[in-house]
């Protein structure tokens, strides 16, 4: 080699070695990893017992949460699949707005490089945030979300905002506490533990619990729709002044909140698997013991109770009411959920009327089409009362199709204790029957069924509140995908309709 092709080939590597920095710069500006994963936190934040002897092991109640599935979750995947068939045009952008929640650590790492995160690319194994994809909602998202505007619609569908300049070991970790041994911590998992009232927040679950969804006409967004809204709801409620998300969805416990070291003080922590309605889905997941939790928690929900029966000439009223005890309205969250009364009645001679009878596919006796009204008094056994919101498009057709929504022609979840119809966040509103049935109020519904005929006593009533986080109409509305399919053949072998509360009543 002479002289000049060695300067050649030195010129050449040069240039491109300043070209692979220049092109990392300005993709990559921040390598620097924000997040990592649970098994970091674990090793010290697992295996602790509570004074009273209860296991309140952080990691492994979070590992048993729908939170830790929220990337990999069967029905997720399935209505994603189904969302972009209908619009395969914008499969990339509805991909990375779902990333932003459902795999908040990769969709962040990658907005801190300046590029969106498609849900099919963190799935991808050999994607190199693959790890932090298929997390969910992990410690790291939660821990690291900045004390700013918190509340405020900038914050809402996942706007967290995270630091994106700080390195390890001087990233924050915000914890409800004043922390005895930062340095311990940040050693051995590069965060440090600091105090942050942000944790103890409403305020921070409002950011991925508020979600609103992009309505989309002929490829283009033409406004927002309120999909979800439990923290608006929970604002208008007897709770918002001193019960926080927190108190009601991770249990309490007095115990250390470290392995290590031994002589840490007790403190007052709050365990994690916030723990929700979802008894399906876990099971799905195979998870008995948090399908068994979330069923305790779906019973302490609400209450139907058969306030009187009469027997009248040629017919028989009975008045039933539903209470709400949980701190927005019940169902709330994702629109698939609907609960509905189940009544049956019986005379001397057997059975003389049912209204809600539901079968082992979700499908619910009764219910019209395209959807069923809401009910004051139910005079017949094809009327059925359904607790629910119904999707409607632009032009006012019922849709199950998230990204098509514009608005509810039907909402008449029970609504919590202390919600003021007149002062609802317009997005929270009650829609249909519902808002002008005067016994349809804060915390409460009541309604009359008359049944016509003439009977004999004894008169048997059995009032059963049930509930669905699949309804019927959303498993049928999926379009047909791999995802769709598999999801529909899981869902098959678990019970798809779950019992909150019953009561009976007999008159002699
Ligand atoms: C080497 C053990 C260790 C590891 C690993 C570890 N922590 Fe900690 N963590 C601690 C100690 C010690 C404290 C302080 C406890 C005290 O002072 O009572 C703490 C405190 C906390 C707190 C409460 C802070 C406060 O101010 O209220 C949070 C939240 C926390 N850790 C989250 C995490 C997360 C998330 C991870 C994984 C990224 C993690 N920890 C990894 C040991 C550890
Ligand atoms: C980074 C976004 C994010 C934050 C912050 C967040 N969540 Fe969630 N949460 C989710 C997602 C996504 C799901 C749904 C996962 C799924 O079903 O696939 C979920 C599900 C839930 C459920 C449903 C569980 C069930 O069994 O039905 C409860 C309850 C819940 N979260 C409570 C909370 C509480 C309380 C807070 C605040 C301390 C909070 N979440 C903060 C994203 C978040
Ligand atoms: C959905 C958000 C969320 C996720 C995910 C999450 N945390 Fe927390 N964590 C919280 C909140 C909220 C609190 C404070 C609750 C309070 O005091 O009101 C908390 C409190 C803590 C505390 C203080 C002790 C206690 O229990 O109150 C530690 C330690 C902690 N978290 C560690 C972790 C670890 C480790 C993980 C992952 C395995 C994790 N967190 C996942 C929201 C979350
Ligand atoms: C007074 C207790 C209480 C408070 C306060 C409360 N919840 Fe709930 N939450 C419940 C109960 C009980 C359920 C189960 C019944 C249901 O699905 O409505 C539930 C269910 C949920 C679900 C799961 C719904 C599903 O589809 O499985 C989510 C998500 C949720 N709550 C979020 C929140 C958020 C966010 C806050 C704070 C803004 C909050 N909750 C405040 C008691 C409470
Ligand atoms: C702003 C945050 C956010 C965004 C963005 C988001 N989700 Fe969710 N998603 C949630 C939360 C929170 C829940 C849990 C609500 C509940 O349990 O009722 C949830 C629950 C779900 C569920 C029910 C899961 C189950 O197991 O029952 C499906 C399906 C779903 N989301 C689909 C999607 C799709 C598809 C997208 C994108 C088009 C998307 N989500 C975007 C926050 C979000």
């Amino acid at each position: 080699m002479n002289k000049k092709e060695t300067l050649v080939i030195v010129l050449v590597a040069l240039s491109i070695t300043l070209c692979v920095q220049h092109y990392e710069k300005n993709i990559y500006p921040h390598k620097e990893e924000l997040f990592t994963t649970s098994t970091t936190c674990s090793k010290c934040h697992d295996r602790l017992i509570d004074v009273s002897g209860r296991d309140v092991s952080i990691y492994s109640d979070w590992q048993q949460s729908i939170h830790s599935n929220a990337a990999v979750d069967p029905y997720f995947l399935a209505k994603l699949s189904s969302e972009t068939a209908e619009f395969p045009e914008l499969k990339d952008e509805i991909e990375a707005e779902c990333a932003r929640c459902h795999m908040p650590l990769a969709s962040a790492q990658a907005a801190s490089e300046g590029f969106k995160l498609t849900v099919s690319e963190g799935l991808r194994e050999d994607y190199e945030f693959h790890d932090f994809a298929i997390e969910g909602v992990s410690c790291t998202i939660c821990h690291q979300i900045e004390n700013r505007d918190l509340g405020k619609e900038s914050s809402f569908s996942g706007h967290y905002v995270i630091d994106f300049t700080t390195k390890k070991p001087q990233r924050k970790i915000y914890g409800p506490f004043d922390p005895s041994w930062p340095e311990l911590m940040a050693g051995a998992s590069g965060y440090r533990p600091v105090k942050g009232e942000v944790v103890e927040r409403a305020e921070l679950c409002a950011i991925c619990h508020t979600l609103y969804t992009p309505t989309i006409e002929n490829g283009k967004v033409i406004g927002t729709f309120p999909e979800q809204t439990p923290f608006l709801e929970w604002l208008n409620s007897i709770y918002s002044q001193n019960i926080t998300c927190q108190m009601c969805h991770m249990k309490a416990g007095k115990a250390k909140v470290t392995t290590m070291p031994k002589n840490a003080p007790l403190r007052d922590m709050k365990a994690h698997y916030f723990v929700g309605a979802n008894v399906q889905i876990l099971k799905i997941q195979g998870d008995e013991v948090g399908a068994k939790r979330s069923e305790t928690q779906l019973k302490s929900a609400a209450r139907i109770k058969i306030e009187s029966v009469e027997l009248e000439k040629g017919k028989i009223v009975i008045k039933v009411t539903v209470e709400n005890f949980a701190g927005h309205k019940f169902p709330t969250g994702f629109p698939s959920r609907r609960a509905f009364i189940h009544l049956f009645v019986e005379d001397s001679s057997g059975k003389v009327f049912e209204s809600g009878k539901y079968y082992s596919d979700g499908r619910i006796e009764g219910e019209d089409e395209p959807f069923e009204p809401h009910h004051d008094v139910v005079g017949s056994e094809g009327d059925v009362q359904i607790y629910e919101s119904i999707m409607v498009n632009k032009d006012g057709r019922v849709t199950r199709t998230l990204l098509e929504a514009f608005g509810y022609v039907k909402d008449n979840r029970i609504l919590p204790e202390g919600f003021e119809k007149s002062r609802a966040h317009p997005d929270t509103l009650v829609r249909g029957l519902a808002a002008t049935d005067t016994n349809f109020v804060g915390g409460r519904d009541e309604v009359t069924y008359i049944v016509k005929g003439n009977f004999s006593k004894p008169i048997r009533v059995v009032a059963e509140l049930m509930y669905q986080p699949v309804s019927y109409p959303f498993l049928r509305s999926l379009h047909p995908t791999e995802q769709t399919k598999s999801f529909e053949a899981v869902i098959g072998k678990v019970e798809k309709t779950t019992l909150v509360s019953s009561d009976v009543r007999i008159l002699d």
